[in-house]
C-alpha cells in the first residue's frame, strides 16, 4: 500500500540531495497521468490539491480518488492538501486519508500563524500525517484566488517558526509566485541560503511553473526538498484537450487518454529535473 507521508519522501530526498515533485491534480485523468509518470520513472511523487480548487473538484469526491490512486500505485505516493484555507478542510482531508496537509497561515500575524500551525500539527499527529506550513508570502495566485505580492521569508523568523511549530516542511517565499511568470524569475537564492543555514526543517518551493532547470537545481542545492508544480499541468491538460477534440473521429475516450498522457509527460519532465544531480 504505497500511500506514504510527506516526511518519508522528503527524508529520502534529503539523503539523495534531490527534491520531490508535488503535482496538482483536478480530475481523474490528472491523477492517473501523474501516477503513471511516477511509476514509469520509478520515482515517488506527491499528488496534491489546493483548497481554491475544491469548488470545481470537491474534496469528498476527488480526495478518495487520490488516496485510492496512491494505494494502488507500485511507487510511493504522498497525498497532500495544498494551501488549506480552513481548519475544517484540513480535518476533512485527514479523515479522507490524506497523508499530508498544509494550512496556509502566511497572511496571518507571525504569532497567529504559529498558533494555527501548532493546532494542525497536533491534529495531524493523530493520523500519522505530515504538515507543511508557509512563512512569508508567495506571490501570484492559485486558481482564481486573490493575487498576492511577494514578501520574502525572514531567515531568523523561519528558524523560530519551525522550532515552535514542529512542522515537517516549510514553504518559503524567495521571489517565487504561483501562475505564469511574466519573465524568468530571479529568485533570492541569497535568502534561501540564509534560511537553509539556520533552519533544520526541509524547505518547499511553490510556483514551480516556468522556473528554469538550473534554478531548480540551485534551490535543491540550498535545501529545497519539495517543489510544487500546478499551472504547467493544467496548461498541458487544456492544450491536449483542445488538440484531441479538434481531431477527426474525436471522442470522450480519446480525450480522456490524451489528458492523462499530457499530464504524464509534464510530470515526467519535472521528475527528471528534480532527480538530476549537479
Ligand atoms: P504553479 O502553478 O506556479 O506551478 O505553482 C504551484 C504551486 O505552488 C501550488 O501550491
Amino acid at each position: 500500500m504505497p500511500l506514504v507521508t510527506l516526511k518519508k519522501l522528503i527524508s529520502n530526498a534529503e539523503s539523495n540531495k534531490t527534491a520531490v515533485g508535488a503535482f496538482s491534480v483536478g480530475n481523474m485523468e490528472m491523477i492517473l497521468g501523474a501516477v503513471k509518470a511516477a511509476e514509469k520513472t520509478d520515482t515517488p511523487i506527491i499528488i496534491q490539491i489546493a483548497e481554491v480548487r475544491l469548488p470545481t473538484s470537491p474534496l469528498e469526491i476527488i480526495g478518495p480518488m487520490m488516496v485510492a490512486a496512491a494505494q494502488n500505485s507500485s511507487t510511493d505516493i504522498c497525498v497532500h492538501l495544498d494551501h488549506g484555507l480552513n481548519y475544517e478542510t484540513v480535518e476533512k482531508a485527514l479523515d479522507i486519508g490524506f497523508s499530508s496537509v498544509m494550512l496556509d497561515g502566511s497572511l496571518l500575524s507571525f504569532e497567529d500563524n504559529i498558533k494555527l500551525t501548532r493546532k494542525v500539527v497536533e491534529k495531524a499527529k493523530e493520523y500519522g500525517a505530515s504538515v507543511e506550513a508557509e512563512l512569508g508570502v508567495v506571490g501570484g495566485n492559485e486558481g482564481n484566488g486573490k493575487a498576492h505580492k511577494v514578501q520574502c521569508t525572514d531567515p531568523q523568523s523561519a528558524k523560530e517558526f519551525c522550532e515552535k511549530t514542529g512542522i515537517d516542511a516549510l514553504a518559503v517565499a524567495i521571489g517565487n509566485a504561483h501562475g505564469h511568470y511574466k519573465a524568468q524569475p530571479e529568485l533570492r537564492l541569497d535568502i534561501l541560503k540564509q534560511i537553509d543555514a539556520v533552519c533544520d526543517t526541509p524547505l518547499v518551493l511553490h510556483g514551480g511553473t516556468g522556473i528554469a532547470p538550473e534554478t531548480f537545481r540551485d534551490c535543491i542545492t540550498n535545501g529545497v526538498r519539495k517543489i510544487n508544480v500546478a499551472t504547467a499541468s493544467f496548461d498541458a491538460v487544456t492544450n491536449a484537450s483542445k488538440s484531441a477534440t479538434a481531431l477527426e473521429g474525436a471522442n470522450y475516450f480519446k480525450l480522456s487518454a490524451a489528458m492523462a498522457e499530457a499530464v504524464c509527460e509534464n510530470v515526467e519532465k519535472h521528475i527528471k529535473i528534480f532527480n538530476m544531480k549537479n
